[in-house]
This record gives structure tokens, C-alpha cells and sequence, in this order.
């Protein structure tokens, strides 16, 4: 597998919606992105999408999970924004692991977001040894060797995975040409993998967060809330700037404009590293699922 190492993505200050983290490929992908999940009525997804791009957002997350390709497609296709300014990720669903079944997935999901290339394809969840028993291992590594194929065949510029911890990691490389260039993995300051963390550090892999509000959890956090209160800004808005301080990419998902835009707007502030450090310190709150014992 290629070492290859860059200047790593973490270092970089971001300022503005429009600033993008660099992938070790050199791929430049937008700072924050919008997420999609659980958006599946058409004119819903639609309007949430034009809804974010007008707001400056540049960066969409979809999966073939979340049904709403079409819809995706046919918002970013319409939007007005040319597609080389705009960056779509999408997700290989579970049943459909494997070399062939996955090629076969990515062109359906192509097909259905009426795009002729993605910015970024992750497997969305790893095969595990709960339900995979040893077979979990080559699983997950010829589901790579797919993601492979299609960067190389440059139908994707960039490749990547959801939800690995480095244990996940450590096989997929032990027969990768190249190493993910993504982790997206749920992160808020409730819950901050600090395993998966490291290991992405040292391998300049970017984490990006889906869940980045804890699906709303964070929101009632009272320390939270008097450190929010402090910079006239909401909880929503200090839980993504601390995770852009962090070097991480959050992916916030919302269908009410005030709040596509209020997510959007986290760029005039800096949180002091105190403060940092008391979002650090936090309750825990349990992971909505965990890797190892998923059986879908
Ligand atoms: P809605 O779509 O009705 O705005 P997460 O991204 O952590 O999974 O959280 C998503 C949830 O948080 C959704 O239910 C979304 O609801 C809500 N949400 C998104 N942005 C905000 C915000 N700025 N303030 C309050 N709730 C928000």
C-alpha cells in the first residue's frame, strides 16, 4: 500500500463555508457539508438542498440508504451552481458489499443522481464479526478493491469509509493499494472517538461527523448552553465550530431554512482553548450504534 503523506488537512484554519480541508490525494473537499439523512420526501430533499446551496453550502452527503438520490441529484443538477463547483458523496449500502455487487450499487446510485461521476464514495458501514462471522475480513476488503476500481477508473475522486474503527482499518489495509482518504463517523462532543481519532490523525485520514449535533442531544446540554451564550451564538452553532476547530468536517442535517442557515454561519467567532477544553470535558452520552454489534 502507498505511504504517500501530505501536508496534513488538519493544520489548516478554516474561515469561511467556501474553505476546503485537503484530502492526501490532493482532492480539496469543502469544510462543512450538508447532510441528507432522513430526507426522504422528494420535494423536501429538493428544497432543502437548493435551500443550502443558495446559504453557501458547496458540499452534499447522500447515501443510497437514505433513498433520496434522485431528489439529490435532480436539486444539485438544477441548482444552478456548476457541478465542478459543487462536491457529492455517496455510500454503498450493506447488502450491497462485495466486488461486484458494489460496482453495481455505485452505478445505480450514479444513475439515480443523474451525475456522471461522484466527488467521494464511502462504504457506509464495515462488515463485522458478529454477523460475519471470519468472512467479515475479505468482506470488507473486496468491497475496497471496488472503491478502488472506480477511483481509478476515475469515476470518483475520492474514496473512503463510514463508521471504521482503526480495527476496520487495519484489514482493509492489509490488501489496499490505497488507504482511505475519509472516516465518516458519528462525533459530537457528547461522544468523541478518541481511538478512531488518533489513528486517522497519524494516517491523515479526515474525520467527518455526521450527527455533529447528536441529533439534537447536545442541544439541551446545560454547559454547553452558558458556553454558547457567551459568544451570542446557539449550541448548534458552537458544537460545529468546535468540531471545524478540531480539523473534523461536521455534515449537519436541517429541512428549516433558519437553520440550514444558522448552521452555516459559524465562521466569525473563534472558541478560546478553554473554552475547547470544557466542551471537551462533557458528559458522555452512548453511541447511536456501535460498529462491532450492528446486524443490518
Ligand atoms: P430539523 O431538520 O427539523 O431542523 P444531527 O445533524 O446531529 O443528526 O441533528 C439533526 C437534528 O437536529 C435534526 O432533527 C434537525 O431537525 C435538528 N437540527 C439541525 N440543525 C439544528 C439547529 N441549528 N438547531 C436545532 N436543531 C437543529
Amino acid at each position: 500500500m502507498s505511504s504517500n503523506r501530505r501536508k496534513k488537512h488538519r493544520i489548516k484554519k478554516v474561515n469561511s463555508i467556501n474553505d476546503c480541508y485537503e484530502l492526501y490525494n490532493g482532492v480539496k473537499i469543502p469544510c462543512e457539508g450538508f447532510g441528507t439523512y432522513l430526507i426522504d420526501d422528494e420535494d423536501d430533499a429538493i428544497r432543502a438542498v437548493h435551500t443550502a446551496i443558495r446559504m453557501g453550502y458547496r458540499h452534499i452527503d447522500t447515501a443510497s440508504y437514505y433513498q433520496n438520490e434522485e431528489s439529490i441529484g435532480h436539486a444539485v443538477n438544477s441548482c444552478g451552481v456548476p457541478r465542478e463547483q459543487l462536491f457529492v458523496t455517496g455510500k454503498v449500502w450493506n447488502s450491497d458489499r462485495g466486488y461486484d455487487q458494489t460496482l453495481a450499487a455505485f452505478d445505480k446510485s450514479l444513475k439515480k443522481l443523474g451525475l456522471d461521476y461522484m466527488d467521494l464514495y464511502l462504504i457506509h458501514w464495515p462488515a463485522n464479526p458478529k454477523q460475519y462471522r471470519e468472512d467479515w475480513i475479505t468482506i470488507n476488503q473486496k468491497t475496497w478493491k471496488a472503491l478502488e476500481k472506480l477511483y481509478s477508473d476515475g469515476l470518483v475522486r475520492a474514496i473512503g469509509v463510514s463508521n471504521f474503527t482503526p480495527k476496520y482499518m487495519e484489514v482493509l489495509m492489509e490488501t489496499a493499494k490505497m488507504r482511505p482518504m475519509v472516516d465518516q463517523i458519528e462525533y459530537h462532543p457528547g461522544l468523541m472517538r478518541d481511538e478512531t481519532i488518533t489513528f486517522c490523525a497519524e494516517q491523515d485520514i479526515l474525520i467527518e461527523a455526521w450527527s455533529p449535533l447528536g441529533r439534537g442531544a447536545m442541544l439541551k446540554n446545560e454547559t454547553l448552553a452558558k458556553i454558547a451564550k457567551k459568544y451570542h451564538i446557539t449550541v448548534a452553532q458552537l458544537c460545529l465550530r468546535w468540531e471545524l476547530q478540531k480539523g473534523i468536517l461536521p455534515l449537519p442535517k436541517s429541512v428549516k431554512d433558519y437553520r440550514i442557515r444558522e448552521n452555516a454561519d459559524i465562521f466569525h467567532f473563534d472558541i478560546t482553548p478553554e473554552d475547547m477544553q470544557a466542551i471537551d470535558s462533557i458528559e458522555r452520552v452512548p453511541a447511536k450504534h456501535n460498529p462491532d454489534t450492528v446486524i443490518f
